[in-house]
């Protein structure tokens, strides 16, 4: 059986968590391939919010268990209090969680070096959540990490001396104050509660399943504009967030992927800093903040707000082979008479629909195109139920995506998603 992958398109927070939650009874295994805590996936079942940092959104099901990818980075301490939060919900971790021993570790020192570093940048700062991602996926390439299953051995403390006094030694370049010791406490706690969890063998415990017929969900974390490679670097998060992650990030084979489910908002938003050409700095993005609640699920910041951005999302669906839109946040854009799609860049005096490599020091005008709003998304359980300008508004994305959108979605609760055959 196969493998799909379901990401978001733009800069974060699309609603990922929501779909992934949705469509998880479909499936043997949901698992995340890359990120860590900097992910903030929130989900509403029956009126009550849960936010998932780690743990994949299919949790909250009996069927699918759910996998955290040897391509994921874990602070031990935030996945306690998480796994703690779901066992109170009433689920059974023991059986339903399954983490690659392969993952690799985020020490509190890593949390530290990522302030250091966001402080030592000023005004050019990441607007890093300061979760430690960067520093921790620094030293899986420079070959010098902890991972999970480390933690199994009898020199595991050797080992943590080593990495922490290493951090210690590039703090003092960066003459930063910090005082670790009870993150530290805590920290070790954690990890004899990590220890306690099913660790796995991810590459061969997913090639069995496999082989076995059963169906994989593999959900993303970010969004491919903040892709370390083809996002808008270097206001990026740490990790390979497109399609190719899901095979390194849990030891699968091109070959068996699927579906590729890309999640867009009907806008646009991002947190953090860098480029963001459909921005509006306006009233209306004002409005969209206010009505779309836009503040960050994992560090409470206010998101920047914008227009749907047609060269981003074709440049994101070629790299991912995006096979499947789903469109999340459409009632949202109720309150508006006029809504805008951008579907060119004038840079310089050329019109373009490409992102240019030095979009961080370009000026770009977006241009766009104006539809009608549809004011209202209502109780509409169908396509055809649902105003004709939203039914245009899907059509029009279709055509200029040449991808088909599979779903709607009007409003954060599991039931909220009209399905569009
Ligand atoms: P993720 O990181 O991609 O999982 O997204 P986040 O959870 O960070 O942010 C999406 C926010 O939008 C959350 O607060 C969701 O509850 C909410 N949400 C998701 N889909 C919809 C929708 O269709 N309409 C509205 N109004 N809210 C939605
Ligand atoms: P989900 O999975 C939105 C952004 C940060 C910052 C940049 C680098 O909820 O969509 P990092 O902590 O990774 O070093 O920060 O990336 N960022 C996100 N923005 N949603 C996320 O995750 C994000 N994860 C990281 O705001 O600009
Ligand atoms: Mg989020």
């Amino acid at each position: 059986m196969a493998v799909d992958v379901l990401l978001g398109l733009q800069w974060g927070d699309e609603g990922k968590g929501k779909i992934v939650d949705f469509l998880a009874p479909q499936y043997d295994a949901v698992a995340r391939f890359q990120g860590g805590p900097n992910a903030g996936h929130t989900l509403y079942i029956n009126g009550k919010k849960h936010v998932l940092h780690t743990i994949p959104s299919g949790v909250f099901h009996d069927k699918p268990i759910n996998i955290i990818g040897n391509g994921v980075v874990i602070d031990p301490i935030t996945f306690q209090a998480e796994a703690n939060k779901l066992t109170e919900a009433g689920a059974d971790l023991n059986k339903k969680l399954f983490i690659a021993k392969k993952a690799h570790l985020i020490l509190p020192t890593h949390k530290i070096l990522d302030a250091a570093s966001e402080a030592s940048k000023g005004s050019a700062k990441i607007g890093s959540t300061l979760k430690g991602i960067g520093p921790t996926y620094m030293d899986k390439t420079g070959r010098n990490g902890l991972r999970v299953g480390d933690i199994l051995s009898s020199n595991f403390l050797q080992k943590y001396n080593a990495l922490k006094e290493k951090h210690e030694s590039l703090l003092k370049l960066y003459d930063y104050s910090y005082d670790i010791t009870a993150a530290e406490k805590e920290w070790m706690q954690s990890i004899s509660f990590l220890r306690s969890m099913n660790l796995i063998d991810c590459e061969y415990f997913i090639q069995e399943m496999i082989s076995n017929g059963k169906s994989i969900l593999a959900e993303g974390a970010q969004g491919s504009m903040l892709d370390i490679d083809f996002g808008t670097y270097p206001f990026v998060t740490s990790s390979n967030t497109i399609t190719a992650a899901a095979c390194t990030g849990l030891g699968i084979a091109p070959k068996h992927i699927a579906e590729v489910i890309g999640i867009t908002k009907a806008y646009c938003t991002r947190v953090g800093s860098g480029p963001f050409p459909t921005e509006l700095n306006d009233e209306t993005g004002e409005l969209l903040r206010k009505e779309g609640n836009e503040f960050g699920a994992t560090t409470g910041r206010p998101r920047r707000c914008g227009w749907i951005d047609i060269p981003a999302l074709n440049y994101v669906n070629q790299l991912n082979g995006v096979s499947q839109l789903i469109i999340t946040k459409a009632d949202v854009l109720n309150i508006f008479d006029e809504i805008k799609i951008c579907t060119s860049y004038k840079v310089g005096n050329q019109i373009s629909k490409q992102i240019p490599f030095d979009i961080c020091d370009s000026t770009i005008e977006s241009q766009y195109e104006s539809m009608n709003g549809w004011k209202s998304t209502g109780n509409a359980n169908s396509l055809k139920s649902l105003p004709v300008a939203l039914q245009q508004f899907v059509q029009h994305i279709e055509q200029l995506t040449n991808v088909k959108v599979t779903y709607i979605s009007v409003g954060p609760e599991r039931e909220q998603l009209i399905a569009c055959n």
